[in-house]
């Protein structure tokens, strides 16, 4: 699937306002820094499409964006990260996981993890809770740039591994860079056969 068009439709924090519901959804989560908005560019080849930053917490706001008129992106805010005020954390943490739970247009969310470091909690307690409340996600392993080959498969397998002790497969996956534009083709091949099947 080529990305022809992609719209910054709207940001905020409340899901009653997203856009209509009526056509597939993708929405991007993960750590702060970890690269969301960065890949949501690299999808859309573009440079400033979502608002990217080198220091973590920047994206604060749930963002959709309409790509080709026919399925929407949307960019959240990360979580874990330490500088934020209690109350900020706990109040992106609350609309964020509202419009989780109640986006009934949402296909997939793209769970975004840094190969260079080791299982985070926090990523695995919200993996948790996506099979709690069966939200669909996948894994989106990140900056794939910054590692050799074997290391990508070394650290791959460790985390399947370190996954396996809890979960009973270990979901689909992607091996990414936003800057070398790794894994870019399989992540807007999946889209374009979810968004398929959403249609049938
Ligand atoms: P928040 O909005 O703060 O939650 O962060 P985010 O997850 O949206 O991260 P963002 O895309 O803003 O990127 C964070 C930093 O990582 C920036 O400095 C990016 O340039 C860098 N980065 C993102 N993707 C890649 C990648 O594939 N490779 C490399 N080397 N750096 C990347
Ligand atoms: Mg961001």
């Amino acid at each position: 699937m080529e990305i022809k068009k992609a719209d910054f439709l709207c940001s905020n924090s409340d899901w009653k306002k997203c856009p209509k519901a009526n056509l597939p959804e993708y929405a991007f989560i993960g750590r702060s820094n970890v690269g969301k908005s960065s890949l949501i560019n690299a999808l859309t080849n573009s440079k400033k499409l979502a608002k990217t930053s080198g220091k973590p917490g920047k994206t604060q706001l749930i963002n959709h964006f309409l790509i080709n008129e026919n399925f929407y992106l949307a960019d959240l805010p990360g979580y874990g990260y330490a500088k934020i005020s209690k109350k900020i954390k706990e109040e992106f943490q609350s609309f964020t996981l509202k419009y989780l739970e109640k986006r009934e247009n949402l296909v997939c969310l793209f769970m975004l993890i840094d190969l260079r470091v080791t299982p985070q909690k926090i990523d695995l307690e919200f993996m948790e809770y996506c099979a709690v409340k069966t939200i669909p996600f996948v894994i989106c392993f990140t900056k794939a740039d910054k590692l050799k080959k074997a290391e990508i498969k070394e650290n791959t397998e460790k985390y399947k591994k370190f996954l396996l002790k809890e979960w009973e497969t270990f979901p689909v996956n992607f091996t990414t860079s936003s800057t070398k534009k790794i894994g870019l083709d399989e992540i807007k091949l999946f889209i374009n056969e979810q968004n398929i099947q959403f249609k049938s």
